[in-house]
């Protein structure tokens, strides 16, 4: 039997002994109650809380506008949800990057008002004074490199990053400073395959690709992977479910019954 199956509850040591053992690590985001308690009765090993939710439960274009009050009502309501998997929590744009005091403060609020088990954090070498802030206070942290799409205004687009040498050479500096630093893991997105697997050798700790060829694990947002969303359509994403029209042809036939006055029937009212 795999680590991953004899555990009843998944933490940071667990995912970490599960790259030692070469076992991969399956992880999705998940902003609700009800979505997390299906996913996490799955045997997930990790649920983000991912700032995603600004994209696909608030419906803006980026990342950007979620704040941090809005990021701890998903990612409570997540935990209520979830008994296994390990929750971790994006700190949303702005709540981290400014100074060390206030990323500790955004951190402390995420996991004293959520009960979740750690925090995520974009970038590498230049907030190394934030991480290191929050690890000290004893909270675990993921790393994110690659594209950070709390940076989209400085990319300019979400194209894959780190093809040219030297950001590539940064992104492999950086994850050893989120290593060395104590950082339990890292999500690495959209860059080459050839690159990823390269940090993922050279780092002890899990390495979790979104469009990063075949790693240590994988992360996907859990509204493109059951195709809610459908006008998202990156070469990365598999699509395991059409839930769009799942939705629409279960919706279409309770308009119908209800106008054609087949709903409710007699068993189905007191
Ligand atoms: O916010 C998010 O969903 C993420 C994943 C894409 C890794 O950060």
């Amino acid at each position: 039997m795999s680590i991953h199956q004899e555990i009843k509850k998944i933490t940071t040591h667990v995912l970490q002994e599960m790259k030692r053992q070469k076992q991969k690590i399956a992880m999705l985001t998940a902003y609700d109650y009800s979505m997390a308690k299906i996913i996490d009765n799955t045997g997930i090993d990790v649920i983000l809380v991912g700032d995603s939710a600004s994209n696909v439960m608030a419906g803006f274009d980026s990342t950007l506008p979620i704040t941090l009050d809005q990021m701890i009502y998903h990612a409570a309501s997540v935990v209520r949800g979830v008994n296994r998997a390990l929750v971790v929590v994006d700190l949303p744009f702005g709540t981290y990057q400014s100074n060390s005091k206030l990323a500790l403060s955004s951190a402390i609020r995420i996991m004293k008002e959520t009960g979740a088990s750690a925090v995520k954090l974009e970038g590498g070498d230049e907030i190394k004074d934030s991480i290191k802030r929050i690890l000290t206070a004893g909270i675990p942290v993921m790393g994110h490199l690659g594209l950070t799409p709390q940076s989209i205004h400085k990319f300019g687009t979400y194209v894959v990053r780190a093809r040219e040498e030297e950001e590539a050479a940064k992104l492999i500096s950086d994850a050893h400073i989120l290593e060395e630093m104590g950082c339990f893991a890292i999500v690495l997105e959209k860059v080459p395959a050839s690159l990823a697997t390269q940090v993922a050798n050279e780092v002890k700790i899990p390495i979790i690709g979104i469009g990063a060829g075949n790693v240590d694990g994988q992360v996907l947002v859990l509204h493109d992977m059951l195709g809610i969303t459908q006008e998202f359509s990156p070469r990365f994403l598999r699509r395991y479910a059409d839930l769009d029209n799942i939705i629409n042809d279960a919706v279409v036939s309770y308009i119908s019954d209800v106008k054609s006055g087949d709903f409710p029937d007699e068993k189905e009212q007191y």
